[in-house]
């Protein structure tokens, strides 16, 4: 029997009933940070009346659910208020670009602007009597139009935003320009397009700094910037880094990237999509959100009376080798910290399990760093291996290597019937390390009917590397895990049958035929934020 309660998550965000789905329209103001999202007002699946639901918070923690910012009430947007994002143009004020779902169920772009910019908490929207702005171009399908990005001013006084949709068979990130924010013009090449991927979805685009963590905003420009452009497709937040040239209206990526290959890079190897990222002017960072959807069933859902949450929002900036994005939940997020236990210098010996005590086990939030294993004792890496959740789903946590498998099983029950495995297998490719990274869910729930995908992802060493970390944050049915300090990200749902009896454990454990030593491990148990 599926109770209200089961698996609810009690510091990620989420409205107290019905059903979620993407982030929209993250901003910073006045003192206020604002999330808005895509909503179900009457009921915990996706349905034809989605709004943008607002919550206010003044530390990305504790949240205020405020009343709906945008509902369908014109004929630009009678179906549905479905996703895009905020703009703050000069003189501090924000405006709201979304896509309407208008009365002839065609997808259109909107303008809003908040009624009293005094208000901290912007309470309450104005539609532009104008809209829409921006109606799908020639050859596009009518439902394949949507998602507004940021948009941002070039050198030469003009805006540009980036739409998302479908063309033939091109997932596309259409360009407008516009002098005053009213009236947008297609640009005659879209900024990107990926053959053969399906639409593209919320679109993403902002630079980033090479060689700081700092963000910017997003009409920075300048020396020493590089720019990301992520699409939304086929489940998964694909995204390429690469460099922007305003005045020919082209991304280039460094890489080849945005195929949908299973080498692509993502931002989350798990559940993780439709995300937004925003410019923190507060703390000048770039804060990244992502909805995390259910794998249990909608009729599980509707039982719940809720579905989907927003992901812990991550910090995100450039890795020094500028190759790769690194993410990291926001530094907020600690003072959620409660209880604390340490270990060091422990050793694992082959074979070996270890149970972390003294912390609420399906709350918590564990930083643990493995030393990695001498290259000699490491597994050849297969350059035929182009698929690591594919790849994880044979070098599961049973089977046995040298350097590997080790890593963490949690929400499991003492007697491991139920657990969720989060580990890693280092293999070397010539003389540097490739550490795969799993996230199991094949056992994690005797329930049936629940989506148990195992996820993974390939991290690449540098030669300096001496240990490989692994930070989980755990709660209850969700469990988002960063591998080597946020190279890679894996986020997943899980929910055991024993999660009703709170019975639940954290294990450290290593089942390769070497020894592995932990560095470090801190655990704590985590609070539950206001409003949930
Ligand atoms: C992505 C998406 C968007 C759309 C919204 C509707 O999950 O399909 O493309 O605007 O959700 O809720």
């Amino acid at each position: 029997i599926v109770k209200k309660q089961q698996g609810k998550p009690s510091f990620h965000l989420r409205p107290p009933h019905n059903w979620l789905n993407d982030p929209n329209g993250p901003v910073y103001y006045k003192g206020v940070y604002h999330l808005f999202y895509q909503y179900n007002p009457y009921g915990s699946v996706f349905n034809k009346t989605i709004v943008w639901a607002h919550s206010v918070s003044r530390d990305l923690v504790n949240w205020i659910h405020l009343n709906n910012a945008l509902v369908p009430t014109a004929p630009f947007d009678i179906n549905s208020c479905w996703s895009g994002s905020t703009t703050i143009i000069p003189g501090n004020k924000p405006v709201v670009l979304y896509t309407g779902i208008d009365n002839k169920n065609q997808q259109v772009q909107n303008l809003a602007t908040p009624r009293n910019l005094s208000d901290p908490f912007l309470k309450e929207w104005v539609k532009y009597s104008g809209n829409p702005l921006i109606t799908p171009p020639k050859g596009v399908k009518p439902d394949n139009f949507r998602d507004p990005t940021t948009a941002w001013k070039g050198r030469d006084g003009i805006w540009r935003v980036v739409v998302g949709g479908l063309i033939n068979n091109l997932g596309v990130a259409f360009l407008y320009r516009s002098k005053d924010f009213v009236h947008w013009i297609l640009h005659d090449d879209p900024l990107y397009f990926g053959i053969n991927t399906g639409i593209w979805e919320c679109p993403d685009f902002y630079p980033v700094s090479v060689n700081s963590r700092l963000g910017v905003e997003n009409s920075a420009n300048g020396k020493n910037l590089k720019y990301v452009l992520k699409a939304s497709f086929e489940a998964h937040d694909y995204y390429a880094i690469g460099s922007y040239d305003s005045a020919k209206e082209k991304f280039m990526p460094d890489n080849k990237g945005l195929s949908g290959s299973s080498l692509d890079l993502r931002y989350d190897y798990g559940k993780f999509y439709a995300s937004k990222s925003f410019y923190d002017s507060l703390k000048k960072r770039r804060i990244l959100w992502g909805w995390i959807n259910e794998s249990d069933s909608s009729v599980d859902d509707i039982k719940k009376g809720w579905a989907g949450i927003q992901s812990i929002p991550r910090q995100v900036y450039l890795s020094n080798t500028g190759r790769q994005l690194i993410q990291w939940p926001v530094k907020e997020i600690e003072k959620l910290r409660a209880k604390h236990v340490t270990y060091s210098g422990k050793k694992l010996k082959p074979k070996s399990i270890f149970e972390v005590t003294g912390i609420t086990t399906s709350q918590f939030d564990i930083e643990l760093s493995f030393k990695l294993p001498s290259i000699e004792e490491a597994e050849v890496f297969d350059p035929k291996w182009d698929d690591p959740q594919v790849l994880c789903s044979t070098k599961t946590a049973r089977v046995s290597s040298r350097a590997g498998p080790f890593g963490l099983l949690v929400m499991a029950s003492q007697d491991l019937t139920e657990q969720t495995a989060v580990f890693f297998h280092v293999f070397k490719d010539n003389q540097q390390f490739v550490v795969l990274m799993c996230s199991d869910q094949s056992r994690s729930s005797l329930r049936q009917g629940i989506d148990k995908t195992t996820y993974g992802a390939f991290i690449r060493m540098d030669n300096e590397d001496e240990v490989i970390s692994l930070k989980s944050l755990v709660d209850h049915s969700v469990i988002e895990s960063f591998g080597a300090e946020g190279r890679a990200c894996i986020t997943a749902r899980v929910y055991p049958r024993f999660l009703e009896k709170k019975d639940t454990h954290v294990y450290v454990f290593n089942n390769g035929s070497g020894g592995i030593a932990i560095e470090t491990l801190d655990a704590w148990s985590m609070k539950k934020t206001k409003n949930n």
